[in-house]
């Protein structure tokens, strides 16, 4: 098929990528003449492994292109995906204007003499929004829903980091339609993708996506209330985590208490998904307790160090990882950065380093200069906190915290082995 795509972040790239490789001839847009630039000379605009050399190839064999202009992209393709963002709003409500926007620029490449184009809206929308906002927009240009344009509802379910993989493998595929016409398009669009389809309406699609979403944080939320139990009685949560998981009700992944979820997608929908609640008249109990855990997690992580320390007034404490999680440069809602507040707070110094995100990191935290290495950021150090599992971090030996003014060691994400620090003081969240 021919297929535009409106907005090339995270999840418009990957998809529009995933979807050319796949066979499709793919048009991607974005309001960013310099991100349009770059994917058309086939270099990726954010990092994502993997992404760099597949877009190379595409871009090279002509089966990805990107353009500014969404009139001109939507009349040249038969399917038009629209994945721009949808930030909050400071009271946890998403923010449609990108979307609306997107959704007028989609109307206004709709062809007047009636060519039938299909609308899906990729971006994370709370229920009611893909018709509320995109069918509404495209009918106030006289346009009739069913007739001269289908609407979907497609949302991803992609992780940062290993993003390409999940669009090349994912678990599912959720496919809402408005009707049988535009989900059995969808259907055909993902059809030699070897996993299931659950095709549905518009809203509950919708809703699949922020459900999982609060899921997968709850258990996270879940294991790190366990862990601090743990860490009272002298116990593993990694160890009750691995008994637990073992029931196939269950499941073992997610539940690795750490220093708590970050990252542009849990925190953000949770805050939507409560507002949405609230919206109905429910009070999402559930929902705010995951929240509220996991806004303790960094400082109870600071609580951890203090108490194997000592007091931080003028102490050197090392962050290593600054991104939200490995594997990535996006620091959105990086544990990292209320830990810095907190340790700041309480009187230490930090330094921070990360193989790929120090310099977003430095353009949201005030006077935060991130150093160059590893062995930087320890030397001198009186405490440290593995804040991310970067492989670069799994391979560190004792010797390399032996430059430290005193080696205490606190690790947040289970990156290193006990066994082989005998002469550090280390700990790690949950145990
Ligand atoms: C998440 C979902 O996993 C994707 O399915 C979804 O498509 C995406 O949000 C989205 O809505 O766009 P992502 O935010 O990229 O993906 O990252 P995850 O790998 O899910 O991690 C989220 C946070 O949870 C990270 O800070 C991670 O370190 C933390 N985490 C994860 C834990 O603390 N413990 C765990 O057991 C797992």
């Amino acid at each position: 098929m021919n297929i535009s795509i409106i907005g090339t972040g995270y999840v418009g790239l990957v998809s529009g990528v995933g979807l050319a490789e796949k066979g499709h001839q793919v048009i991607c847009v974005d309001t960013d003449p310099e991100k349009v630039r770059s994917i058309n000379e086939g270099v990726p605009p954010i990092f994502e492994k993997g992404l760099a050399p597949l877009l190379e190839d595409l871009v090279e064999d002509g089966r990805l292109v990107a353009t500014t202009d969404t009139v001109s992209a939507v009349k040249d393709t038969d399917v038009t995906f629209i994945c721009v963002g949808t930030p909050s709003k400071p009271d946890g409500s998403i923010d449609t204007s990108f979307l609306k926007g997107a959704s007028n620029d989609v109307a206004d490449g709709l062809d007047a003499k009636g060519r039938y184009h299909m609308v899906v809206v990729k971006s994370t929308v709370v229920p009611g929004t893909t018709e509320d906002i995109t069918r509404s927009a495209l009918e106030r240009k006289g346009f009739r829903a069913g007739e001269d344009f289908g609407l979907g509802m497609n949302p991803e379910f992609l992780r940062e980091g290993v993003a390409l993989n999940d669009f090349r493998y994912p678990d599912r595929i959720v496919i809402g339609g408005l009707d049988d016409k535009s989900k059995k398009i969808l259907s055909t669009l993902y059809e030699n993708f070897d996993v299931p389809l659950v095709v549905t309406d518009i809203k509950t699609a919708e809703m699949i996506k922020y459900a999982s979403n609060a899921l997968l944080a709850t258990k996270i939320s879940f294991a790190n209330e366990v862990s601090r139990m743990c860490e009272k009685i002298g116990i593993d949560v990694y160890d009750v985590m691995d008994g637990v998981g073992s029931d196939h009700r269950v499941k073992r992944d997610f539940l690795n208490a750490g220093v708590g979820f970050g990252g542009s997608c849990f925190p953000k929908d949770l805050k939507a998904l409560i507002y949405f609640s609230r919206a109905q008249g429910i009070e999402p109990r559930i929902l705010d307790s995951v929240v509220r855990v996991n806004e303790q997690q960094p400082i109870h992580t600071v609580n951890v160090l203090e108490d194997m320390m000592g007091r931080l007034t003028g102490k050197k404490v090392a962050i290593l990882g600054l991104a939200f999680k490995a594997d990535t440069d996006d620091v959105r809602e990086s544990r990292a950065i209320p830990m810095v507040k907190e340790l700041r707070r309480r009187g230490a110094r930090v330094v921070g380093y990360d193989p790929q995100a120090a310099d977003n990191f430095a353009e949201v935290v005030d006077n935060f200069e991130p150093v160059e290495s590893v062995e930087e950021a320890l030397t001198g150090a009186d405490g440290c906190i593995l804040q991310t599992d970067w492989d670069e971090f799994k391979g560190l030996v004792e010797d390399d915290f032996m430059v430290m003014a005193d080696p205490v060691v606190l690790d947040g994400r289970r990156v290193l082995n006990p066994d082989d620090l005998p002469r550090i003081k280390y700990r790690a969240i949950g145990r």
